[in-house]
């Protein structure tokens, strides 16, 4: 049967979904049908992540449980720790958190993906894992012994503290949160889909979100964040921004940050991040990245919000996470660690009803070619 190709699959539907939904043109987005800002506003990063897997917001004794499983599998085994020491220090953080998670997968009994008991495990083990390795390997990579987690702190909480070993101001946490919340999940991304051809072999969770993570972190996708505010550092001043933009769209690069597959307007979740931006800052000090970045959007948008390019969600997040002295190369580490529970859910969907992903190609090569011997080349 005769298709059109699509490059890249752009508008080609890749599953039936009911995780999340996105309206590009009005900017919408929801998760299990909630609107994410109000998640944002009302729900936890874990409330989030339990909405996002299982189907619906949990009753009080469902999250209590909820949050007690993922708090009692925070801990990562010391030979996982091992293994990370012998990963070269200047490595990217994103290569670290991949080769962990796969060999995470080596210590637990996750195989059998038809039982239903072990995927929960699986699910619980990645969500609650995901940040010990982050902070682990942030600690690791300078000569410095990871921060073990504490079980009476909040995830985020827990989070910032096993980075820093001091505990983090309530509206970092709180804004952290968020943050999480705001990355959780997003349709057939590129790093979903992949995470699902994976699943779609019936292969094991945490080969799963390995080869999701391989695909986030790429420029296009999740590694974007930490370019933008490279960006944003090497512009220097909201004076020089005309001039770098001009420049670039002139040179026909792009700008890190803007532009997204679905959004024709700017991503809802840019915005929630500016009000994130502004409470923090407001509190904390301005942040002179911020400053140029409200620059660039405007600037920018001369030559692009005709094109129906706006600010992603990688615009703003970094800004963020820079003023709480994250260090950049770990910003595609924290997507990773927010975007499992959305990964985690598409997994359990597609189990339900599983195809091995096998799409066809429209060969563009030559027939019947002769062999010609090395000798007569
Ligand atoms: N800056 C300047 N021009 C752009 C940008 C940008 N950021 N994004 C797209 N364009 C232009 C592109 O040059 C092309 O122009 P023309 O038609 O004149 O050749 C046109 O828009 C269409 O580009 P495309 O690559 O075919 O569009 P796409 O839908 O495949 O692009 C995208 C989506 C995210 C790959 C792209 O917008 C991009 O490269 N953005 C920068 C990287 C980035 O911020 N990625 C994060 C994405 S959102 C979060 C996530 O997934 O992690």
């Amino acid at each position: 049967m005769p298709h059109d190709f699509m490059p890249g699959l752009a508008g080609v539907p890749a599953a039936k979904s009911a995780v999340s939904d996105v309206d590009g043109e009005k900017g919408l987005l929801e998760y299990r049908g909630i609107r994410v800002e109000d998640l944002c506003s009302r729900s936890t990063y874990l409330e989030t992540a339990y909405l996002l897997l299982f189907g619906s917001l949990p009753s009080s004794s469902q999250l209590t449980k909820w949050t007690q499983d993922i708090t009692r599998h925070r801990r990562v085994k010391f030979s996982i720790i091992d293994l990370m020491k012998c990963l070269p220090e200047q490595g990217h953080p994103m290569d670290a958190l991949q080769a962990a998670v796969a060999a995470l997968g080596m210590f637990y009994p996750g195989r059998n993906v038809k039982d239903v008991e072990n995927n929960y495990w699986s699910a619980v083990r990645l969500i609650a894992k995901l940040p010990t390795i982050v902070a682990a390997w942030a600690r690791l990579r300078h000569g410095d012994d990871p921060v073990p987690p504490r079980d009476d702190l909040g995830f985020n909480e827990n989070f910032l503290y096993m980075l820093t070993e001091s505990a983090p101001l309530p509206l970092w946490t709180e804004i952290f949160d968020d943050c999480l919340i705001l990355h959780a999940e997003h349709t057939m991304n590129a790093s979903t889909f992949t995470g699902l051809v994976t699943a779609s072999t019936m292969a094991d969770p945490y080969t799963v979100v390995a080869s999701a993570i391989g695909a986030l972190k790429g420029p296009l996708h999740g590694g974007a964040n930490e370019e933008v505010v490279e960006m944003l550092k090497e512009i220097g001043s909201p004076a020089a921004v005309r001039e770098y933009v001009q420049l670039r769209m002139q040179q026909k690069k792009r700008l890190m940050g803007f532009g997204h597959r679905v959004y024709k307007v700017k991503d809802p979740r840019a915005t929630v991040l500016q009000v994130l931006c502004e409470r923090l800052f407001a509190e904390c000090g301005a942040s002179p990245i911020y400053e140029i970045a409200l620059e660039v959007e405007r600037v920018a948008g001369d030559y692009l919000n005709g094109k129906g390019i706006y600010p992603n969600v990688d615009f703003y997040s970094g800004i963020i996470y820079d003023k709480m002295g994250i260090a950049p190369d770990l910003f595609t580490p924290l997507f990773a660690m927010a975007r499992v529970s959305g990964w985690l859910a598409h997994w359990l969907e597609q189990l339900r009803e599983n195809k091995l992903f096998r799409p066809d190609q429209i060969y563009a090569g030559a027939h019947n070619r002769p062999y010609v011997p090395v000798n007569e080349r």
